[in-house]
């Protein structure tokens, strides 16, 4: 009698056992297929329709004319008071080599690549992107703690990658208006 028991109890959490499995493989299945569809749906629609805000410029022109040339590098504050820092990469170095932002002020970066694909992030803040020849990329950020922070090349593009760094100079908003006041276009770098 008992052993009936024991048997029919073992029966019965077997089918408990089943039920759960099945129940968790049609979840899984739905989650599987619920991210394929993603995938399909954004590669065709990414795929028929580019990403806004996708700028292009010719890297052999850089020098020569247009937003990228040498006196158009640094930070520049607009009439609106808008801060923009424009900078290229190149094979090993960042130009301007130190850079001149303000703390507790939104502050667009729009960079772009002469040669090969670079990139940077800036210290410990969340400012980091890919600079890829051909196109201008472009972000805003804010930095909260003035200071200086280290900007080093994150992408490798070549053997003096390792050596290729820049520097974020963070100043108090005031001393940073001061300085703009002073001259059109900034950087930190020592003469
Ligand atoms: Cu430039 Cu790595």
């Amino acid at each position: 009698m008992t052993d009936t028991t024991a048997a029919g109890s073992s029966h019965d959490s077997e089918g408990v056992a089943l039920a759960a499995e099945r129940r968790w493989t049609i979840v899984v299945g739905v989650i599987i297929a619920v991210l394929i569809g993603m995938m399909i749906f954004t590669g065709l629609h990414w795929a028929s329709m580019p990403p806004s805000r996708v700028e292009k410029i010719d890297p052999r022109t850089l020098h020569v004319s247009g937003e990228f040339v040498e006196g158009n590098l640094g930070t520049s504050v607009g009439s609106d008071g808008s801060v923009v820092v424009r900078l290229i990469a190149q094979q090993y170095s960042f130009e301007p080599q130190c850079i001149v932002v303000p703390a507790e002020m939104p502050v667009t970066f729009r960079g772009t690549s002469t040669d090969a694909v670079h990139g940077f992030v800036i210290g410990t803040t969340n400012a980091n992107v890919m600079l890829i020849p051909g196109f201008v990329a472009t972000f805003t950020t804010t930095f909260r703690k003035t200071g200086e922070q280290l900007m080093p090349c994150h992408e490798y593009c070549g053997t003096g990658h390792e050596a290729m760094w820049g520097r974020v100079q963070v100043l108090p908003p005031d001393e940073f208006l001061r300085k703009a006041s002073l001259a059109e276009r900034m950087n930190c770098v020592s003469r």
